[in-house]
């Protein structure tokens, strides 16, 4: 544990230009360096780092971010650990938090198992190269089944010698502890008590973490034994469902290919990276694990399961797609010819061979599962529901609803289903899959806006309300709940601009010499939370928590959007210049054409963007699962009474509505809030008659300081709706 002070001193140490310059040969561009691409093959430089804003970025690959996550991208670290390394380059010491004895005792514990298992490591590969009966046996099976020398020396493979204890011996005579290399499964105990090699006689397969570290090994037999392979058993260096065979050797090549070929065996990995495809991981045997599929997709989020074309295979391959769908991968599936595996038909197959046949047969494995489902169906009706529910399942799977259109779309045409019908199972298991996500979700970030019970605008006002022991029944406030609510105009306008301009920028402000903008959305949300108000109209609070859950999902759209749309324009850039240049112009005009090509683009990209974003929550809302919602937003986007207004100004400008949202939205706000208090009043004036005259001064004095406070507080937000415009480029 690295405490967050600490964390924070360290992140401010590290200056992305002095950290990327360790790894990359950067030259000054303007404010910002570009270099070469740390992260994939590239022969003009598109990584660009921005000392200003300490962080870097490839427009091509669209890898980067702070030093921290350099760091953890290029060197394949965890958090913790990269932290760690930038400590070491900084030199500022870390203070790790004291820890309790037993985290002591399992820190030294695992440290000293990690000691043991590279000597162990070392010791086998030494001897599979060194030793009469290495080379005989171990290396000449390897060498047999094809594996090069160069694979061999890569993967750092081993031979235990068959001799009883002799690694364990040597061990000792190493000084290493007996108990250590026992939990590590080095050393096994007879029913005699005797000490035993457990490895001995079998060729090694260590599995090497992604920060390198040696936390097991896999031993194959090699005299047709009983157990084909024995593993290291689970300890605390080794949490079999977390790790990946290969992925220290695989992890640089993903991320330079943005993708992960995943096999079920050591030698299925070996044999595709003897054939050039070297981004390979194997999940060893076993079903893939959600540890599994995290740590591959720290390094990308691209996926091809490979299979053996049998029914074993093609049954494995359906296996975990829902999960690794869930997880936001785009995974494809490639069954090879019935019987063989990577390893095998790496052996019949040239590289060429094997890497054209990878590419032409991958398949989208929702596609796949559809097709493979369809050809099982035949004429039994049974098996037909079965198979459409089940693919229906990983659809629903899918997080981006664009997609899973898509998916609707050709899976109802392989299977022979209409569309709707597919469409609505679809938003039916996906409602109750958000459903049970959310319960799952330790804590809500947003109360549902039906379950607060309180409308007060302001903790003054609530407060006295509740000492005036008046009004605390909610039954009493009539502007709640009800599809007549007066409120319902006001909160309409309200929702109506968090639709139509959500993500567009309401006002930028400056905090600590650095510029952030404040979106629409972010604006009334801080509002509403501010004085604890929320929507009263049911669908509108639950769009409402839908947009903001939004955010950051359109944060991602509108990052690779825009990388798209920088393609574009320096494609539009370039050829604008090459006009530029076959025209017959004097020096100055070139000049004077190019600035005007840059400024034409510069406001082509900016509208670009600005549409974007604008039409971001609309699309997203529209096409949503939940029929009601989907109903209000698109009546809520035909509307037109309120907004979108043409506003000719006196010089003839055009102005419209999105171009004055720092006027438009915050007088919504507020009227909407004076409203509130207005209601309260009016309530608070009918109490008041009903009990005056009756002889409870104290209620009554009550009554009339909540009213007071309550007008202080209305004239207040009247002034606000006169005085909180907000310019563009401030607040208030
Ligand atoms: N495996 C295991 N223990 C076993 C069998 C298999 O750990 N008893 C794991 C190993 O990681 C193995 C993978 O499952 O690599 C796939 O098993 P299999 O296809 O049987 O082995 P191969 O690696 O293909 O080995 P070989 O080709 O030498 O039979
Ligand atoms: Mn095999």
């Amino acid at each position: 544990m690295i405490d967050p002070i600490t964390a924070q001193k360290i992140k401010d140490a590290a200056d992305i230009v002095e950290v990327v310059s360790d790894y990359v040969h950067l030259t000054r561009r303007g404010a910002n360096y570009m270099g070469l691409c740390p992260f994939h093959n590239e022969r003009t430089p598109s990584f660009s780092v921005n000392k200003r804003k300490n962080f870097c970025f490839c427009f091509s690959c669209k890898k980067g971010g702070s030093p921290v996550n350099f760091i953890m991208e290029k060197e394949g670290l965890s958090y913790h650990d990269a932290l760690m390394h930038l400590a070491r380059k900084y030199g500022i010491e870390v203070q790790e938090r004291e820890l309790t004895d037993e985290e002591r005792a399992e820190q030294s514990e695992r440290e000293s198992m990690l000691v043991a298992n590279e000597w162990a490591m070392l010791k086998m590969e030494n001897d599979i190269f060194s030793s009469q009966e290495g080379r005989d046996i171990g290396l000449s099976y390897l060498y047999g089944r094809g594996v090069t020398e160069e694979a061999v020396r890569k993967f750092h493979l081993g031979y235990a010698l068959d001799k009883g204890n002799a690694l364990t011996s040597a061990a000792k005579a190493a000084g290493y502890d007996i108990n250590i290399l026992k939990n590590l499964g080095l050393v096994g105990t007879s029913k005699e008590g005797r000490e035993y090699d457990r490895f001995r006689g079998r060729v090694i397969f260590p599995i090497i973490n992604s920060a390198g570290k040696v936390i097991a090994f896999g031993g194959r037999d090699l005299k047709g034994g009983l157990a084909k392979y024995i593993n290291s058993p689970e300890s605390i260096v080794y949490k079999k469902s977390n790790e990946l065979y290969g992925i220290y050797q695989a992890r640089a090549d993903i991320v330079k290919e943005d993708k992960c070929y995943l096999v079920e065996g050591y030698l299925d990995v070996i044999g595709m990276w003897q054939s050039g495809m070297r981004n390979t991981v194997a999940s060893s045997g076993t079903a893939l694990t959600d540890g599994q599929i995290a740590l591959i997709h720290r390094f990308t989020e691209n996926i091809t399961l490979i299979y053996d074309g049998d029914a074993a295979g093609i049954k494995a391959s359906l296996r975990g797609i829902d999960m690794l769908l869930g997880h936001k991968m785009k995974v494809k599936v490639l069954l090879l010819p019935d019987g063989d595996d990577p390893d095998s038909f790496a052996r019949k197959h040239t590289p060429e061979e094997f890497r054209e046949y990878v590419a032409k047969h991958e398949t989208d494995i929702i596609r796949f599962k559809a097709q493979v489902l369809l050809a099982d169906i035949r004429k039994d009706p049974q098996r037909r529901i079965e198979a459409v529910n089940s693919v229906v399942e990983s659809i629903a799977h899918i997080p981006d609803p664009i997609s899973r259109d898509v998916y609707i779309q050709e899976c109802g045409a392989i299977l022979g289903i209409p569309e709707e019908t597919i469409a609505k199972s679809v938003a039916r298991v996906r409602g109750a899959l958000v459903e049970k996500w959310k319960r799952e979700r330790t804590k809500t970030e947003f109360p549902s806006p039906t379950e607060q019970s309180s409308t007060s605008i302001s903790t003054s006002v609530k407060e006295t309300t509740a000492s005036s022991g008046v009004a605390n029944d909610n039954k009493a406030t009539p502007n709640r709940r009800t599809a007549a609510s007066p409120m319902l105009p006001l909160e309409k306008v309200v929702i109506e601009y968090c639709i139509k301009y959500g993500f567009l920028e309401l006002c930028s402000v400056m905090e600590d010499e650095s510029e952030f903008t404040i979106s629409v959305l972010d604006f009334v949300s801080e509002e509403l939370e501010a004085d604890n108000q929320s929507f009263s109209v049911e669908i509108f609070g639950k769009i409402f928590s839908l947009l903001k859950d939004m955010r950051s999902d359109f944060k991602n759209a509108l990052f690779s959007f825009t990388q798209r749309l920088n393609e574009d324009i320096s494609r539009r850039r370039q050829e604008g210049i090459d006009k530029i240049a076959s025209q017959d112009l004097s020096v100055v005009e070139i000049e004077r054409a190019e600035k005007k090509l840059n400024v034409e683009l510069e406001s082509f990209k900016s509208e670009t963007i600005r549409e974007f974003s604008k039409d971001y929550p609309g699309r997203q809302l529209a096409s949503h699962e939940d029929d009601n919602v989907r109903k209000a937003v698109t009546d809520l986007l035909r509307e037109r009474h309120q907004l979108s207004h043409i506003y000719m100004r006196d010089n003839n400008v055009v102005e419209r509505d999105e171009d004055r949202l720092g006027q438009l939205v915050p007088r919504a706000i507020t009227e909407w809030k004076s409203e509130l208090l207005n209601q309260r009043l009016k309530e608070l004036f009918t109490q008041f008659h009903e009990i005056s005259g009756k002889g409870d001064t104290e209620t009554e004095s009550k009554i009339m300081m909540e009213m007071n406070s309550i007008m202080r507080l209305r004239s207040q937000v009247a002034k606000d709706i006169g005085d909180r415009i907000l310019s563009p480029r401030s607040r208030k």
